[in-house]
């Protein structure tokens, strides 16, 4: 199993509940299955630029133009992607840790994925709509809120964002671990609730050791 981690939190882990979700994680899928590949980008160390007009033109230009050929600029403003794109497309399992913040995804993940979400690149563009350019079958989102959101409560962009953004590019098979309710303010079982997506989160790794050990 080759698994790419995408962290979007800049607090230390002894005070970030997703964080914590992401150990107990893979704490427990290291302790069943030793065979997994494990590549950890965290994007406060690495951030993601915004997407700038020649990254535009660098990836959209050739899916409308087969003559366009890049400026150096423009060739240069792929590096992050590319770079990111690379680990990406080593990857047969995507996890996704983050926060929730202002009802989605932090800005520095939305930005992350505008990069490596690229046409000719991680899908590619026809008649019958996006095929996949990429191999992976599963992802994996651990995810700490203030808030409890039901399901499919209006308020939630979050998991709209990735089951959207990721279902588009053919993945569907999207597994979550949630911490909701972490305000102590609000809720008096925070703690409570914490422990329990823990548990979930430890499921999940179980889930996917299971799996791969069946092949
Ligand atoms: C900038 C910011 C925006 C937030 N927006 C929301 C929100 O929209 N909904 C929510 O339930 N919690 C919100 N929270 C609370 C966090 O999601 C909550 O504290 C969560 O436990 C953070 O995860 P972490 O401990 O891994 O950092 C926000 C926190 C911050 C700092």
């Amino acid at each position: 199993m080759n698994i790419l981690h995408v962290c979007a939190n800049p607090k230390p882990v002894e005070q970030s509940v997703s964080k914590q979700l992401a150990a107990r994680f893979f704490g427990k899928l290291m302790e069943l299955n030793p065979d997994v590949e494990l590549n950890n980008i965290d994007l406060y160390q690495d951030k993601p630029p915004y997407y700038s007009n020649d990254l535009y033109r660098r990836m959209w230009n050739p899916v409308f133009d087969p003559a366009y050929e890049p400026t150096k600029a423009e060739e240069a403003a792929m590096n992050y992607a590319q770079k990111q794109i690379d680990e990406l497309k080593k990857a047969d399992v995507l996890v996704l840790t983050m926060p929730m913040w202002n009802f989605t995804v932090p800005g520095v993940m939305k930005a992350w994925m505008d990069q490596v979400l690229a046409p000719g690149f991680i899908f590619e563009l026809t008649e019958a709509g996006p095929k996949p350019l990429h191999n992976i079958t599963t992802l994996v989102l651990l995810v700490a809120s203030g808030g409890i959101y039901k399901e499919n409560d209006a308020r939630d962009a979050l998991t709209r964002q990735v089951n959207a953004a990721f279902g588009f590019i053919g993945i569907s098979d999207i597994r979550i671990a949630w911490a909701d309710g972490q305000n102590p303010l609000f809720f008096s079982d925070s703690a409570v609730r914490r422990e329990m997506a823990f548990e979930a989160a430890e499921e999940l790794a179980e889930e996917l050791a299971e799996e791969a050990a069946e092949g």
